[in-house]
């Protein structure tokens, strides 16, 4: 699948298929591709659990609230320890560690929609029962959730994304012409 075509057809979906289960190793090569992504002094602070224990599954969509987990066949609990770029960058490097795993979520992401599988970026979850569930060190922060399947029906229409001309500016902060900007002289 060509890059474009995967960016313009990555949608979260929540119906899966409760009888196909994606290949693991599909799975592995998505979390492959999340290496890739740029991160802060070259240093990867990320980890990737792979749940496909039906009652951990269970007890993940408990802790998110989030029925939909539970039909998952995979989950991908994504986490990171930023003491590596906090102890490099102090403050911003919790910043930093956050920019990157969203730069690998979205490889990761991209990859999926590759496989022909599904999932949805899942943040809201009580982490402290993610951690105990999956045991998970206390310096080290859930980032995100992702369930995986197989979507049980094709989107009908394709949600609008926000207009471009909403999120550029030229040359200063709210300023929408390119044309450059005459000096006063
Ligand atoms: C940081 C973040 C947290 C999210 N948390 C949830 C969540 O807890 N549950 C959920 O169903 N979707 C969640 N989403 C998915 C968004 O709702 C979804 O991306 C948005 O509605 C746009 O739809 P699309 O991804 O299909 O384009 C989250 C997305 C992001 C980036």
């Amino acid at each position: 699948m060509d890059l474009d075509k995967a960016i313009q057809n990555r949608h979260c979906v929540r119906k899966f298929h409760t009888k196909k289960k994606p290949n693991w190793r599909n799975i592995i090569e998505c979390i492959d591709a999340a290496r890739y992504a740029p991160m802060a002094g070259g240093n990867y602070t990320l980890k990737f659990i792979v749940v496909d224990d039906e009652e951990k599954i269970k007890k993940i969509a408990e802790a998110a609230q989030q029925d939909f987990i539970a039909e998952a066949k995979f989950v991908v609990v994504v986490c990171s320890n930023p003491s590596r770029t906090v102890n490099l960058y102090g403050k911003k490097g919790e910043c930093y560690a956050k920019h990157q795993a969203g730069a690998a979520m979205e490889n990761f992401f991209l990859k999926i929609i590759e496989f022909g599988l599904s999932t949805c970026w899942v943040g809201h979850f009580v982490e402290e029962q993610i951690k105990d569930l999956l045991k998970i060190p206390e310096d080290t922060n859930v980032d995100a959730i992702f369930p995986i399947g197989y979507e049980y029906e094709k989107p009908k229409t394709r949600k609008a994304k926000i207009d471009l001309n909403r999120i550029l500016y030229f040359n200063k902060y709210g300023n929408v012409q390119m044309k450059k900007e005459r000096s006063v002289e």
